[in-house]
C-alpha cells in the first residue's frame, strides 16, 4: 500500500507567523493535523500598514511557540513526519529568513528533506486541500502583493495571462480602508462598511477595462478614491464610497475574467475551464458572488479555498510542499530568501516607466 506523506510547513512571509502538519490522504486531498496562525494585526494597526522590522521581531518571539504548537496539535511525531516545507520568497526578506532558518533547521536536525516554498504557489495550489482539482486550470489569484491571471499546468508550471501594472488588489483595498478612516486591515473593513452603503453613488474609473487583454490596473481608481474622499461629510457618504469602490472592482474583475477564460481556452484547446479564485482577497463575499454569475453565464466551474485558506497559512505551504516532493523537486539546504519570485519567471515585468499595453 502506498504510504500517505505527511508535511509540516512554516510561513513567515508577512506578518502571520504559521505552521501547520499536513497529510495527503487516499482521495489526494488534505487531513489538516495542525493549523496554526498568529496574525500580528495587533503590532501593525497604529501604522495602517505592515512595518517590516516590528514583523520580523515578532516572528521571531513566536516562531519557535507555533511550530512546536503546530506539532503537538497534530499529535505527530517529527519521526513520522516526511518533510519540512518553509516559505522562501516572495515577500519580505527579515521575515521570510526566520521561517526559512528555522525550517532548515529542523530539516537538518531531523535528517528530513527541505523545500524552499514559493508563496504565490501555496495560494494557486491552496483549493486543493479540498478538492482535487485536474490540471490545467484557471488561477486568479488575488491577494496583497500580487493580482495575475495565470495558467496552472502543473506543479511547478504556470503560464501567466495578465497581471497588474500598478497596485495589487489587495493593496487597494488597504489604501482605500486607510483613506476612508474604515481600519485595518482594509479588506474585510470595506467589505463589512459597503453594506451600509449606496454601491451607484459614485462613478468611479475602470482603468484599462477595454484595453491590454486581462492585465489589470487599480492605482487610478484608488487616486479617484482619494479625490472623492476628500469631499466626504459623513459617514453615510463614506460607506457609500467605500461599496462604489467594491462595486467598481468587480466590475472590472468581471470583464477581465471573461477576457482571461477566452485566453485560457485559446492557449490550451480546453472547452471546459475550470476557475481557481485564491489568495486574501478571494474571502471577500461580494467577489465572490460576482464571479459566481460568470461562472454561470459563461459555463465555467469555480472554485475557492475554504475562508482559513485564503489569508496567509502554513496549510498551504505544507501542501505545496508535498505536491513537490511527489515530484522529487526537493531544495538544497543553500535555498535562500527572494524578496520577488514571479510564478512564471518568462513572463514580463509589467511595471515601471516606459511600460506599452
Ligand atoms: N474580505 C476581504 N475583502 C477584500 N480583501 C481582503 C479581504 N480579506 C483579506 N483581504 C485582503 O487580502 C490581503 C492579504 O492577503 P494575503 O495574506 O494573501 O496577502 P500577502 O500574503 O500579504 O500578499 P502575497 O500573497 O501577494 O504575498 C490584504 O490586502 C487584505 O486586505
Ligand atoms: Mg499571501
Amino acid at each position: 500500500m502506498k504510504k500517505e506523506i505527511t508535511f509540516l510547513g512554516i510561513e513567515t512571509s508577512c506578518d502571520e507567523t504559521a505552521a501547520a502538519v499536513i497529510r495527503e490522504n487516499k482521495t489526494e486531498t488534505a487531513e489538516v493535523l495542525s493549523n496554526v496562525v498568529s496574525s500580528q494585526i495587533k503590532e501593525h494597526e497604529v501604522y495602517g500598514g505592515v512595518v517590516p522590522e516590528l514583523a520580523a521581531r515578532a516572528h521571531m518571539e513566536n516562531i519557535e511557540y507555533i511550530v512546536d504548537k503546530a506539532l503537538r496539535d497534530s499529535k505527530v511525531s517529527l519521526e513520522e513526519i516526511d518533510g519540512i516545507a518553509a516559505t522562501a520568497g516572495p515577500g519580505l526578506i527579515v521575515c521570510l529568513t526566520v521561517g526559512l532558518n528555522i525550517g532548515k533547521s529542523i530539516a537538518a536536525f531531523s535528517k528530513k528533506p527541505f523545500l524552499g516554498i514559493n508563496h504565490l504557489e501555496g495560494h494557486a495550489l491552496s483549493p486543493g486541500l479540498e478538492t482535487k482539482i485536474e490540471f490545467p486550470y484557471l488561477l486568479l489569484l488575488i491577494s496583497g502583493g500580487h493580482s495575475q491571471y495565470l495558467i496552472v499546468k502543473d506543479v511547478n508550471q504556470y503560464e501567466q495571462l495578465g497581471t497588474t501594472i500598478d497596485d495589487a488588489l489587495g493593496e487597494a483595498f488597504d489604501k482605500t480602508a486607510k483613506m476612508l478612516g474604515l481600519g485595518f486591515p482594509g479588506g474585510p473593513a470595506v467589505e463589512k462598511f459597503s453594506k451600509f452603503g449606496d454601491k451607484n453613488l459614485f462613478k468611479l474609473p475602470e482603468p484599462i477595462i477595454n484595453r491590454a487583454g486581462c492585465n489589470l490596473s487599480f492605482a487610478g481608481l484608488k487616486t479617484a478614491v482619494l479625490r472623492e474622499s476628500k469631499k466626504i461629510s459623513n459617514d453615510k457618504l463614506k460607506y457609500s464610497l467605500a461599496a462604489s469602490f467594491q462595486f467598481t472592482i468587480n466590475k472590472i474583475l468581471y470583464k477581465k475574467t471573461k477576457i482571461a477564460i477566452k485566453e485560457f481556452k485559446n492557449k490550451t484547446k480546453k472547452k471546459e475551464v475550470k476557475l481557481v479564485v485564491a489568495g486574501g482577497v478571494a474571502a471577500n463575499k461580494s467577489i465572490r458572488e460576482n464571479l459566481e454569475i460568470l461562472s454561470k453565464e459563461v459555463n465555467c466551474k469555480i472554485f475557492y479555498p475554504d475562508l482559513k485558506f485564503c489569508g496567509d497559512n502554513a496549510a498551504m505551504i505544507a501542501w505545496a510542499g508535498i505536491k513537490r516532493f511527489k515530484k522529487k523537486l526537493i531544495d538544497d539546504m543553500d535555498v535562500s530568501a527572494k524578496s520577488r519570485w514571479p510564478l512564471d519567471i518568462n513572463a514580463p515585468y509589467m511595471k515601471g516607466p516606459g511600460l506599452k499595453l
